[in-house]
């Protein structure tokens, strides 16, 4: 292969930079065949990098060295490697592309070097919607080229250096913490990595680095930061990757208020760069208040749909679902759906199937008609509470109501999605809305019916009320907890919370959450002894990074704003990890495989 010389490699603008007031210059661009097409002796490229497309002419009249280049160019094939220099010229006031910013000018090339050429691609980067998922990740290079990808990358690289800047400022220090450490409990299974030096013992990538960053709190760190990656083996959904990043913060010496204006800081500063809004004031939501109102602790304050309480109206019916519930100590609760009445049948039966998979045994409707009167569904059991029904739902005609009546639980769950689907499948959430919200006075723990313990809400070094310590043994359901989530359009971003720095108090949590001293000792004994040489008060919080990107980027999923993600089953089809590995790599790690033995075992290797 020819060697190129720098001249051609020497760009003046990238491809997304020209404009009229170009006009006239000499320049070089490099990049992408994005597309060409030969109209009768002139051949237009257009061609693409990061920054954006700009159009190239190749014109066999223009003169006789243009000649030869128009040849090279006719032979172009998509996402081809050139350099291209020539003269900017207008398109002409006709022939403007609107669509590009660079659309008012072209370079009418002089010369053509083509760098580098391209099997057909598996796809262009421009058929987005016809590709799979899959595919895309597979050859995620091509799929880099995508404009939208790339300005996600390029934004999510501004969000990071933004977070930075403004830390610095307020005078944190980024510290780095291990990846190969002991498991940090954050309510996900961990990732496991073998050691070959002590044979048979593990070490677990950290979940946060939660217990690290205590401890350097108590070792006068006062300040800390760290754009940081976390590793939790739980089923995805579209907000959730098995390694993601967090900005993950503590400091000494603060109370709640203090690490809330920091992170409103944070994001008002990130938010600005993104030209999205954020309020002056962030609204505080106590956790019951949402739960009651949004049935979420995470609530989209974007539409309306509360959840309305009708225990009263309820216990006047002769609904049997509404007093089995009542009468074992549950509530009945409706969501007034605007316009549902005009749901087909069809898709009102499909509720209660729906609701199924949210612990629901079913889903009560009915139709609200004109006249102040109930229609469909169980219009019969209501009808002589139809007007307090309605006055209490502030249901109009042409809505739908539907009910759900269990435990607290079942009934707050079941709802809280019901209006996250209405607002979803009747297209109810405004465009370009962003409301922020603060969850507070979450409780402390909560009971786990199946295994019939207490576990913590959030993690178990996150401090009770002080005023609620008297109540930690006799009615610990009842224990509020010094945490903070940050939420926004639904979605949370992050969470926090003040720390346990007494180790009497870390101690009695570990007891309600039956975790005796022999484990706390085995699991965190490092952290508890930590705590006892002089701990400050201290409280932080972690932000989500790959959802503040993806939500700025108006991402759906964060593997729009993850260069290289993972797929729902953990895979990367991009490298093929996970992958089976040699026997030789398993027997030094002193590993023997339950399942069958890899397909790549040498030739006698016993399995
Ligand atoms: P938490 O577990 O709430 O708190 O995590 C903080 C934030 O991280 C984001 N997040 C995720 N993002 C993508 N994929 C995931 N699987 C995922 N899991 C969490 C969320 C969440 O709000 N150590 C504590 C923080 C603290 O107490 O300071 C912690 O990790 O946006
Ligand atoms: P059933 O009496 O079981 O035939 O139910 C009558 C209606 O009540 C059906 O529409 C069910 O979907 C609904 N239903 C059943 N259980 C519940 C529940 N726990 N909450 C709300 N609606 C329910």
């Amino acid at each position: 292969m020819e060697t190129i010389g720098q001249d051609i490699l020497k760009r003046t603008h990238n491809c997304g930079q020209l404009r009229d007031a170009d006009i006239g210059k000499t320049v070089r661009l490099c990049g992408w065949v994005r597309s060409y097409r030969d109209h009768g002796g002139v051949v237009f490229i257009d061609l693409r990098d990061r920054e954006g497309i700009t159009q190239a002419v190749f014109d066999a009249d223009a003169d006789k060295h243009q000649a030869g280049m128009h040849a090279l160019s006719d032979s172009l094939r998509n996402e081809w490697v050139i350099s291209v220099a020539g003269k900017v010229r207008s398109r002409g006031a006709d022939r403007i592309n609107p669509k590009l910013p660079t659309g008012g000018i072209e370079v009418l090339g002089e010369s053509l070097t083509v760098l580098n050429k391209s099997e057909t691609p598996p796809f262009s980067p421009d058929e987005f919607t016809d590709v799979s998922e899959e595919m895309r990740l597979k050859y995620r290079y091509i799929d880099l080229r995508r404009p939208e990808l790339a300005k996600a990358l390029v934004l999510r690289h501004k969000i990071c250096k933004t977070m930075r800047d403004v830390l610095d400022d307020l005078g944190f220090v980024e510290v780095e913490t291990p990846f190969l450490t002991k498991s940090t409990p954050e309510g996900a299974r961990d990732f496991l990595v073998p050691s070959r030096l002590q044979p048979g013992t593990f070490y677990a990538l950290p979940q946060s680095p939660q217990l690290f960053k205590q401890i350097l709190m108590v070792g006068g760190l006062d300040k800390y930061y760290q754009i940081v990656r976390c590793f939790r083996d739980e089923d995805l959904r579209a907000d959730r990757q098995p390694e993601f990043t967090q900005l993950d913060m503590e400091m000494s010496f603060v109370v709640e208020t203090d690490v809330m204006a920091v992170t409103n800081r944070i994001m008002r500063t990130v938010c600005k760069l993104a030209g999205k809004p954020f309020p002056d004031d962030v609204p505080v939501m106590k956790y019951s208040e949402a739960m009651d109102r949004f049935g979420s602790d995470r609530p989209d304050l974007r539409f309306g749909m509360e959840l309305v309480d009708l225990a009263d109206i309820a216990a006047k019916t002769d609904f049997g679902v509404f007093k089995s519930a009542l009468a074992a100590g549950g509530c009945v609760k409706a969501v007034c759906v605007p316009g549902g009445g005009e749901m087909t049948r069809k898709e009102t039966d499909a509720l209660p199937e729906w609701a199924k998979q949210f612990g629901g045994k079913g889903m009560a409707v009915t139709k609200v008609i004109a006249g102040g009167k109930l229609e469909t569904g169980i219009a019969k059991f209501l009808t002589p509470q139809a007007g307090a029904l309605i006055e209490k739902t502030k249901a109009r005609e042409g809505d739908l109501l539907c009910f759900a009546a269990d435990s607290y639980k079942v009934v707050h769950r079941v709802l809280g999605e019901l209006r996250l689907k209405m607002a979803r499948d009747r297209k109810l959430i405004p465009a370009d809305q962003w409301k922020w919200v603060w969850i507070t006075e979450f409780p402390l723990v909560e009971w786990n019916a199946e295994e019939k313990r207490w576990d913590a809400m959030h993690h178990p070094f996150t401090s009770p009320r002080p005023e609620d310590l008297e109540k930690f043994e006799s009615d610990a359901g009842n224990v509020k907890a010094r945490a903070y989530d940050i939420v926004c359009n639904g979605l949370e971003l992050g969470g926090g919370s003040i720390r346990i720095h007494d180790p009497a108090v870390q101690q009695r949590l570990f007891n309600l959450l039956g975790i005796s001293e022999q484990q706390a000792q085995a699991r965190f004994g490092f952290f508890l002894s930590a705590l006892k040489y002089g701990a400050p008060p201290h409280g932080g919080l972690a932000l989500g990074l790959d959802r503040i990107v993806m939500i700025l980027a108006g991402g759906e999923s964060l593997r729009d704003v993850i260069a290289f993600p993972k797929t729902q089953k953990g895979g990367c089809p991009l490298t093929e990890a996970p992958s089976e590995v040699e026997q030789k790599q398993l027997t030094e790690l002193s590993i023997r495989l339950a399942l069958p033995a890899p397909k790549d075992q040498p030739p006698g290797a016993k399995s």
